[in-house]
């Protein structure tokens, strides 16, 4: 089973370093009102769409490339009587024309994604003065070897860019602003634990503890050259 199919599994919400703390803090730093268009990208089961709407009352589109995240977060809205479109799709392939949100946000998504066509895809549907907000995972220092095995073995991904790369890739993608609001140590960042976690688990079996495990494992071994950031990134 994969990371991304155990959080699915579960239906974790707020699966990002900092949890739904960090995604309150961020939000409350931006120009957020009820005019506002956003799109959450790889949103999961809602959890944040739920709290913009609650909170702010903007424009919501949600998106996600998992059928039971997607299934799992109508699930939500539908329980909680919420009127957030959200979508089975691809950031690579959006199907919003350009021009169209004035915030996207990706909560621990882009570092999964074929990053240059997921970029370029948030600059084209971003309005001009719009902002591409993310809670993303980097690395401290490049990965040595077995660093990055494991790293591809836990998440399927083959490479954790530094912050350095990513600024390199927004900027190749169409952004020219980007402010970094925080920074830190994914071990840092573990969710708070005066939170109560938001779960909406189906059939669990052996396969599931054993990818959890390996999860736990690899940011047991290597957490200390995993970071994450907090940016916002402007055409
Ligand atoms: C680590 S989870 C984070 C979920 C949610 N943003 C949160 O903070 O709880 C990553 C999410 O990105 C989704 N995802 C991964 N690749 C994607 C892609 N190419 N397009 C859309 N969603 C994607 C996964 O299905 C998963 O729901």
């Amino acid at each position: 089973m994969s990371y991304l199919e155990l959080l699915a599994t579960l239906g974790i919400g707020s699966a990002h370093p900092g949890g739904f703390a960090l995604t309150k803090q961020l939000l409350a730093h931006e120009k957020l009102t009820n005019e506002s268009r956003l799109l959450d990208i790889g949103c999961g089961t809602g959890k944040t769409l739920e709290y913009i709407q609650q909170m702010y009352d903007c424009e919501l589109n949600g998106v996600d490339i998992h059928p039971v995240m997607v299934e799992k977060a109508k699930q939500r809205f539908q329980e909680k009587e919420l009127n957030i479109p959200i979508q089975q799709g691809n950031v690579e392939q959006l199907t919003f024309k350009d021009n169209t949100f004035d915030f996207i946000l990706s909560e621990s998504v882009l570092f999964f994604t074929s990053m240059n066509r997921a970029l370029s895809e948030c600059a084209r549907v971003l309005k001009k003065t719009g902002s591409l907000l993310g809670i993303e995972m980097m690395a401290l220092k490049p990965l040595d070897v077995f660093t990055s095995e494991e790293l591809t073995k836990v998440y399927g991904v083959n490479h954790l860019p530094t912050e350095k790369e990513w600024m390199t890739t927004l900027t190749n993608n169409g952004f020219s602003h980007m402010d970094v609001l925080k920074r830190g140590n994914v071990q840092e960042a573990r969710p708070d634990e005066s939170e109560a976690p938001d779960w909406m688990p189906s059939a669990i079996d052996d396969e599931l503890f054993s990818t959890l495990q390996q999860h736990q494992a690899f940011l047991d071994i290597h957490g200390s050259s995993i970071g994450y950031f907090v940016f916002r990134a402007k055409k």
